[in-house]
């Protein structure tokens, strides 16, 4: 297990090389892509591997405990894994939205990490007039909660297809950009199993900078 100070390890030596290390500790990281492409995996993986507490707020039923027992008995590790795990379920985005402003009274610092899995679904899923406002605080609550408990957050989105522009985009992109330090795009590689990190934006590394990985039985693992 590691330390306290640090950013946390994905477990993926490309990833942790172009993020520096890990996922930074006291700001928000933007983490979107389509489908499939790890967003989940990256996200579970990050807390099976850097001890502590994990608050996992689950809006798509993507969180699977099979799937993290899985990875950490193929990764040798010991003990129940899941107790570190709190899971939140949300089914609305009212309700969402009070899950993660209690949040603040509940992570500390023996937490290390914080997930939003993702934010936008059961957004999207609702009517979209007077949700950004909705989506503005949830973000301000979490940009609170890491820099009070040193905790990296996680937020994950999805994208939408924006047809004049031709290009896929995230979904509210402006107001997770607002609030997201560090932005990290997951897409699929041709080739079965394979994927690809884009840092699209981070406060202390370079733009652009790309790692290859794949998914397997461990999670993500280096090409
Ligand atoms: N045990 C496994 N071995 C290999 N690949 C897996 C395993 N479990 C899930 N996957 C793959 O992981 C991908 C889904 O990853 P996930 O993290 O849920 O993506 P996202 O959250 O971006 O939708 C799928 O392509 C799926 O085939
Ligand atoms: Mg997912």
């Amino acid at each position: 297990m590691r330390g306290t100070a640090g950013p946390l390890t994905t477990g993926v030596r490309s990833i942790d090389g172009i993020l520096g290390g890990g996922f930074e500790r006291g700001v928000l990281t933007q983490i979107y892509g389509p489908y499939a492409t790890g967003k989940t995996t990256l996200a579970i993986q990050t807390g099976l591997l850097n001890g502590g507490y994990v608050a996992y707020v689950d809006t798509e039923g993507g969180f699977s405990p099979e799937r993290l027992l899985r990875m950490a008995r193929e990764r040798g590790m010991e003990g129940d894994v899941m107790e570190r795990f709190i899971v939140f379920t949300p089914e609305s985005f009212a309700e969402q939205f009070r899950i993660v402003g209690n949040l603040k009274k509940i992570v500390n610092r023996t937490f290390s990490l914080v997930v939003v899995d993702s934010i936008t679904s059961l957004y999207r899923a609702e009517d979209r007039r007077g949700l950004s406002a909705g989506l503005m605080r949830q973000l301000q609550a979490l940009s609170w909660i890491a820099r009070r408990n040193n905790v990296a957050v996680l937020v994950i989105n999805q994208v939408h297809f924006d047809s004049r522009a031709g290009v896929t985009r995230p979904v509210a992109e402006y107001v997770m950009g607002y609030r997201c330090k560090d932005i990290l795009r997951l897409d699929k590689l041709p080739m079965p199993g394979r994927r690809l990190a884009v840092l699209e934006r981070h406060r202390t590394r370079p733009e652009g900078l790309m790692a290859k990985f794949k998914i397997t039985e461990k999670g993500l693992e280096d090409v």
